[in-house]
């Protein structure tokens, strides 16, 4: 285990004072947790991204706030002192300021995390303060929102347009004004985020292939090591192929079990040869 200190949001503003990026990635289980936990990344995004991920739908929209509990709670087990945030599924929170702080306050509560986020903008800011106001630590998610994927038209750069781009500003404005400790941009331009970092006051600014103008950058986990097959976003760094040496491995154990060379002796337990002899006895063999 780590000798970390718990990291809390003292200790994320002091980093983005003193002008060290945050390292934040997504993480869905105990030992990927584990390993983050580690590895020394500060905050762990439990995000509704496992619903394609983990669970192989083609998009976040089926996932339900338990499957987040389950997931959340397991991550929690894996990384004691991480910074860790629960994602908001769809419809956990859109529909009343009274459901968005009752499903925020099963993450605390159930799963142990120290922050939840949401997406959207300007008229999602009063579920933001009403959460904050509960006394939950509250992150807003621009850009590309992929609870939204149908009507921004796919998984496309966000904000490209001058008029696009600055109801981003404004959006991010109203998402701070109303309570948010941080604000993650999605595949928007690097200048535009360049502006949203440089305007924030009380904010941390996250990119996710938003550029490095930004407190910190996240990462979704499989993209980085190869672990999810059906697209890989230009923005993710592949950082290892753990895909392609997990599937070489699976290959071989097939192989190994047609012909016979798996299990050897160290992979099974012996019988001392009295018991046996007594057993066959019992059998009358
Ligand atoms: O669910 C998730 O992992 C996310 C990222 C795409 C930011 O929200």
């Amino acid at each position: 285990m780590t000798e970390r200190k718990k990291i809390t949001l003292p200790y994320l503003f002091q980093k983005a004072q003193e002008g060290e990026p945050i390292s934040w990635l997504t993480c869905y289980d105990y030992p990927t947790a584990y390993l983050q936990e580690q590895a020394g990344v500060e905050m762990i995004l439990v995000g509704d991204s496992l619903g394609m991920t983990m669970l192989g739908y083609d998009t976040t929209l089926p996932v339900t706030m338990d499957d987040m509990i389950r997931h959340a709670a397991a991550v929690r087990r894996g990384a004691p002192t991480a910074f860790v945030v629960g994602d908001m599924p769809y419809m956990s929170y859109q529909p009343s300021d009274e459901i968005a702080v009752k499903n925020a306050g099963r993450f605390m509560a159930e799963a142990g995390c120290d922050a939840i986020k949401l997406e959207g903008g300007q008229a999602m800011a009063p579920r933001i303060r009403a959460i904050v106001d509960a006394g939950i630590p509250a992150i807003g998610h621009l850009g590309l929102t992929p609870q939204s994927v149908s009507a921004l038209g796919g998984f496309r750069l966000q904000g490209k347009s001058a008029v696009l781009a600055k109801k981003i500003v404004d959006d991010a404005k109203a998402l701070e004004e109303a309570g948010a400790f941080a604000i993650l941009l999605e595949m928007v331009p690097d200048r535009l985020c360049k502006i949203i970092t440089e305007r924030a006051k009380n904010t941390l600014i996250f990119s996710l292939g938003s550029g490095p103008h930004a407190h910190g950058q996240l990462l979704i986990y499989h993209d980085m090591f190869g672990l999810y097959p059906k697209f890989k976003p230009k923005m993710a760094k592949v950082f290892g192929n753990a895909g392609e040496v997990i599937l070489n491995g699976l290959k071989q154990y097939v192989s190994e079990v047609k012909s016979q060379t798996f299990p050897a002796p160290e992979n099974w337990f012996g019988m001392p040869e009295q018991e046996y002899e007594e057993l066959l006895k019992m059998l009358g063999e």
